[in-house]
């Protein structure tokens, strides 16, 4: 494989170990993960598989261009020297992002104009027109990433985020991304073979993602991606990698996936979702509450998994409610769910100290800015009894 290309894929933080684990199962080389993200290499094939099989990742990017700089007049310069046109046609609309750590530059803005106005100049030199600007809705996104000294240049191979897999018709409460609700299943080591429940659903984005794990379904089969935009587009390879990916489903699974919530209008999104993804009969959903409810039977005696993430407040009422709503979960929890381990996603660490468990693991993990814990809590058999409280262990 020509290993000349390289790539970096951003996901939520907390994820770069994952992602870093479904790279190097699609064959990457020199997978590095950093804060945010892992730094790959490989042919340009790879950036295309990335972009269909991950699950986790938010962006893939092409690294075109790298170039050492001490003024702002630099940036200008190195992003003029490169060869847009043999990576866009000038129809195409553009879109530019910039970020940065430690860089000693005034303003990102105007860092973000002048990379623009060098690519447009690159164009209107060689033929008088350029291309013009979306930043809606853009056919191409140059992302620029600066360092204290390093500016890094790369086309963005997703477009539209990949979390954005197509199936979600609309929001519910506060739903989950896609990219993290996989993340969590990834992270609480759930596999098909495993009886899996949601008591929380809402809009079922971790009940979807799981129905697609299920099915080998790639999360990537039923949208577009920038590369489809850019001149060096190989379609065959593209329909290649997609039929390889049809060919590879399985529609046939059992049902062993579970998702139930309080609310009616939130069961409907999820069945709409699940409906879109053709997977609702791989899903059992019900209107349940979930101090109420009863383990699935189906699930024995050896119990299952259940990933969740309930309601998190930021108004003084909501948090009032919360601090009831913990030691509730927790009673039920230890009541009904006994030889189930369970995987809770809060960004409140006192509100989780209410649940009255002791975790066996606690996961950084960001959702947006929001940084959370994914906690892991083992229900031994033994109705009431709690567990036994062993140390957390914090995973980094
Ligand atoms: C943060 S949302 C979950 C969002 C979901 N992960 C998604 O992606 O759409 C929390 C959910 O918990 C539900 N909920 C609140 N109290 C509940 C209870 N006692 N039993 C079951 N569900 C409850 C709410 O209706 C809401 O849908």
């Amino acid at each position: 494989m020509n290993t000349d290309t390289q790539f970096f894929a951003s996901c939520p933080r907390g994820l770069e170990a994952v992602l870093a684990g479904e790279l190097t199962a699609l064959h990457a080389t020199n997978v590095t993960a950093v804060e945010g993200g892992v730094k790959f290499a490989g042919d340009l094939k790879l950036g295309y598989a990335a972009n269909l099989h991950s699950r986790v990742a938010s962006r893939v990017l092409w690294r075109v261009g790298q170039a050492q700089y001490r003024m702002e007049q630099d940036i200008y310069d190195a992003t003029r020297k490169i060869d847009w046109l043999r990576h866009f046609s000038v129809e195409r609309t553009l879109r530019v992002n910039v970020s940065a750590i430690k860089a000693p530059v005034k303003s990102l803005d105007f860092i973000t104009l002048r990379i623009k106005d060098a690519i447009c100049d690159v164009f209107r030199a060689r033929g008088g027109v350029r291309p013009s600007i979306d930043t809606h809705a853009p056919d191409v996104r140059v992302h620029a990433f600066l360092t204290a000294t390093m500016l890094t240049l790369y086309l963005d191979l997703s477009g539209e985020p990949l979390f954005k897999r197509g199936y979600r018709r609309e929001a519910g409460e506060a739903p989950l991304r896609e990219n993290l609700a996989a993340g969590m299943l990834a992270l609480a080591g759930w596999t098909p073979d495993v009886t899996l429940l949601d008591p929380m659903c809402g809009s079922g984005t971790i009940l979807c993602e799981a129905a697609q794990i299920a099915a080998h379904r790639a999360p990537g089969i039923g949208r577009v991606f920038g590369f489809e935009k850019l001149l060096n587009f190989d379609e065959k390879a593209w329909e290649a990698l997609r039929n390889t990916a049809y060919a590879a489903e399985n529609n046939s699974i059992k049902t062993i996936i579970y998702g139930s919530d309080l609310r009616g209008d939130a069961l409907e999104l999820a069945r709409a979702n699940l409906d879109e993804l053709d997977l609702l009969s791989s899903v059992a959903l019900k209107q349940a509450n979930v101090f109420e409810m009863p383990a699935p039977a189906a699930a024995g005696m050896s119990g299952g998994i259940i990933v969740t993430n309930p309601p998190y407040g930021v108004r003084m009422e909501d948090r009032d409610e919360l601090a009831a709503f913990y030691p509730k979960l927790g009673d039920a929890l230890k009541q009904k769910f006994s030889g189930w381990t369970a995987y809770i996603l809060s960004s409140d660490m006192q509100l989780a100290k209410g649940i009255g468990l002791a975790a066996s693991k606690r996961t950084p993990l960001f959702n947006g800015a929001l940084e959370c814990r994914l906690f892991e809590y083992k229900m031994v058999a033994g109705g009431m009894r709690r567990v036994k409280p062993t140390p957390a262990i914090d995973v980094n």
